[in-house]
């Protein structure tokens, strides 16, 4: 059986990442794909590796029914051998993981992409960092990944040829 691999990737791995994870991986499991697409999340920095996701991340995830149980990891060059896509939240992102791609050399596989390159309606290109705002921004956050995610899905049945099971 093919396995579409996925990793989200931002800094801290926190915030924005893991709940486009837990979006992506709800979206998956609504749309009987849950066997064909696979979801991981990473951060460029080191900061945060092994904690559960913020709490308000949590907060706002549960509000929209969804339990992040992620930790924190950081993104390494062998992740860009193991996935077949990496989504960065924003640019600062993009740049951290491109740089990654010269130390994988030739053995890299995945294709990079922005995150709201997905988005239907983008009014930047950037997903904002909430981690120093309020719970607002965890909403607005929330409600990007999600959008993003569900044309990402569209994209990738289409590439990938995948058959959504009757669920
Ligand atoms: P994230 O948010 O990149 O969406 O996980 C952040 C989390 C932590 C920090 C910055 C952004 N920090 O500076 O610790």
């Amino acid at each position: 059986m093919l396995m579409v691999r996925v990793l989200f990737v931002c800094l801290g791995n926190i915030c924005r990442s893991p709940i486009a994870q837990g979006v992506f991986e709800q979206l998956l499991e609504e749309r009987g794909l849950s066997d064909q697409v696979s979801a991981d999340s990473a951060g460029t920095a080191a900061y945060h590796i092994g904690e559960l996701p913020d709490e308000r991340t949590r907060a706002n995830a549960r509000s929209h029914g969804i339990e992040l149980t992620h930790r924190a990891r950081q993104v390494s060059a062998a992740d860009l051998q193991a996935f077949d896509y990496v989504i960065t939240m924003d640019k600062s992102n993009y740049d951290n993981v491109l740089k990654l791609y010269q130390t994988a050399g030739g053995k890299a596989k995945a294709l990079l992409q922005m995150m709201r390159s997905f988005d239907v309606s983008p009014d930047d290109v950037d997903v904002p960092d909430p981690y120093y705002g309020g719970a607002e921004g965890f909403e607005h956050v929330y409600q990007i990944v999600r959008r993003s995610a569900e044309r990402l899905i569209d994209y990738l049945v289409e590439r990938h040829h995948l058959n959504p099971k009757q669920v």
